[in-house]
């Protein structure tokens, strides 16, 4: 099979972005060109403000940009122009018909692949980017053959294992990287050539192959694994806080087990980001449509202890505070889903933002990356007149009865919280939904301190705890 140098992304998002720009950056001789519906994202890609905040991508793309990396709202000639294409369009949880609030929703993915059939002049390989359903790749090239025009259509898997505000160091140095094929001579020899482009940088013995549906299938279950210790250990959190057993310590203390490993252990707040939920739901409504419930149940409890969480968090600052939140004034510290990105999808301080305006609270929020998308992620709810983001924590945080650590960036370990405590009103309560502050220190100054998985730290007697 000889195709041209040339490689075309469709869908500029936040994997879209990244993933050409680190394969530009390493493959030199190829010329790669990413395109999107969306005309505003395109021109922000051109622009100096790029779309998505990624430590180090701003580098990359102004290196490449213009060199061999190019984005483009002109689809048609892109489709017709480039062989090997990428697909990492969105798929997130159906929000109508059947499998609604479960199913991937996959017309976005389909009308990507009918794109792909009205323009294409010769064969090409079409690669999965997205994260898709085990077996998509079987309607993908049903739909690229229903025409019978002589031009063939090679489909591949590809899943991405980035994580956002790491994205760029996970795509530099990844674990694995995945790439399933059809084991005929073709699906082979598109695998072969796709597995050269990533051996321009990626050790040969990380790029791992296999047949397409255990590669679509291996991206789902690395998600529910991921989100399966973050609810297991936030579970245990919980009885924590009821025994005076520290979850920082027993986190320590289990994953120094090699077995088992000590990442993604942190107690949190909850998970959140675009995709650790909707790929459980996607695993579940499958395992539903096998009629597999017992192993569906299993995995929607990882979901369904997120959600007690978030709830949970809640519950406690409003029990911690007198039973009453109604007119408290309380600060967000941080609306991003975690640091160092500005996505705030499916972020853990939306539920909570939306829970304390619901028990009549005003609520600040502050955030370095994600303050605009405040109006996005709660607008249906800013004509409560109760909703205030401001960007400066110092200035959140006056005249406030609690506030509240939603995201972990790294700005907030050095805030000074002295000065944050006189400016607030008394007594002062704070909720590290992150576990990253000093709290000795902090209920030294005169703070009520809860955290995650540990006993609070109040100035009250116990029969207030
Ligand atoms: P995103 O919403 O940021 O980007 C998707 C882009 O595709 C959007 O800009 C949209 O306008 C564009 N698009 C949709 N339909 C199109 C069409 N027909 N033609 C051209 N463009 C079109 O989504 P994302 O976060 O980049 O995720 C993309 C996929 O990658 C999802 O399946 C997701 O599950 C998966 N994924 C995401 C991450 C992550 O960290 N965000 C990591 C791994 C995998
Ligand atoms: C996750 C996976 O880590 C990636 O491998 C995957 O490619 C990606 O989903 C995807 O498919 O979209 P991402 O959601 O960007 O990446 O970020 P994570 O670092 O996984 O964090 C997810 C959430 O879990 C965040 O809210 C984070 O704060 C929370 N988290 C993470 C914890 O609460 N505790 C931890 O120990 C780790």
């Amino acid at each position: 099979m000889e195709l041209k140098k040339k490689i075309l992304c469709i869908g500029a998002g936040y994997v879209g972005g990244p993933t050409m720009a680190v394969i530009a950056k390493h493959c030199p001789e190829y010329q790669v060109t990413i395109v999107d519906i969306n005309n505003e994202r395109i021109a922000a890609w051109n622009s100096e403000e790029l779309p998505v905040y990624e430590p180090g991508l701003e580098e990359i793309v102004r290196q490449q940009r213009g060199k061999n990396l190019f984005f483009s709202n002109d689809i048609e000639t892109a489709i017709k122009d480039n062989d090997i294409i990428f697909v990492s369009v969105n798929t997130p949880t159906k929000a109508y018909g059947e499998g609604k609030g479960m199913a991937a929703d996959l017309q976005y993915w389909e009308k990507t692949a009918r794109q792909i059939l009205n323009h294409a002049e010769s064969s090409k390989i079409v690669i999965e980017k997205s994260t898709l359903p085990v077996k998509t790749a079987l309607a993908m090239e049903r739909i690229l053959h229903s025409q019978n025009n002589g031009i063939s259509f090679d489909v591949l898997s590809n899943p991405e294992f980035m994580a956002e505000g790491s994205a760029i160091d996970d795509l530099e140095k990844p674990d694995r990287v995945l790439i399933g094929c059809q084991e005929t001579e073709t699906g082979c020899q598109a695998r072969d050539i796709l597995v050269d482009i990533y051996a321009h940088w990626v050790p040969r013995e990380k790029i791992l192959t296999a047949n397409i549906w255990s590669s679509e299938l291996s991206k789902l279950v690395a998600n529910a694994f991921l989100a399966q210790r973050i609810s297991s250990v936030n579970a245990i959190s919980a009885l924590c806080e009821k025994t005076e057993a520290d979850i920082a310590e027993v986190s320590r203390a289990v994953g120094l087990d090699s077995r088992i490993g000590s990442k993604f252990l942190n107690a949190s707040v909850g998970f959140g980001g675009s995709c650790f939920k909707k790929d459980i739901l996607n695993l579940v409504y499958l395992c539903r449509a096998y009629d597999l419930n017992e192993v569906a149940d299993y995995w929607e409890g990882v979901v369904r202890i997120n959600d007690y969480q978030k709830k949970r968090f809640v519950l406690n600052m409003l029990t911690s505070m007198f039973n009453t939140l109604a007119g408290k004034r309380i600060a967000l510290f941080g609306f991003a889903f975690k640091a160092d990105t500005g996505d705030t999808r499916e972020s853990p301080a939306i539920d909570v933002a939306r829970h304390l305006l619901g028990e009549m609270a005003e609520v600040v929020i502050t955030d370095p990356q994600a303050l605009d998308n405040v109006h996005l992620e709660l607008g249906d709810l800013l004509d409560t007149g109760r909703i205030h983001p401001i960007s400066d924590p110092y200035e959140a945080a006056k005249g406030c009865h609690a506030l509240a650590i939603m995201t972990e960036w790294g700005l907030y370990k050095q805030l000074d919280y002295e000065k944050i405590f006189h400016s607030m009103v008394h007594p002062s309560f704070i909720f590290d939904g992150r576990n990253i502050l000093d709290h000795n220190r902090l209920y030294e100054m005169g703070f009520n301190v809860y955290s995650i998985g540990k006993m609070p730290m109040t100035h009250f007697g116990t029969e207030l705890l």
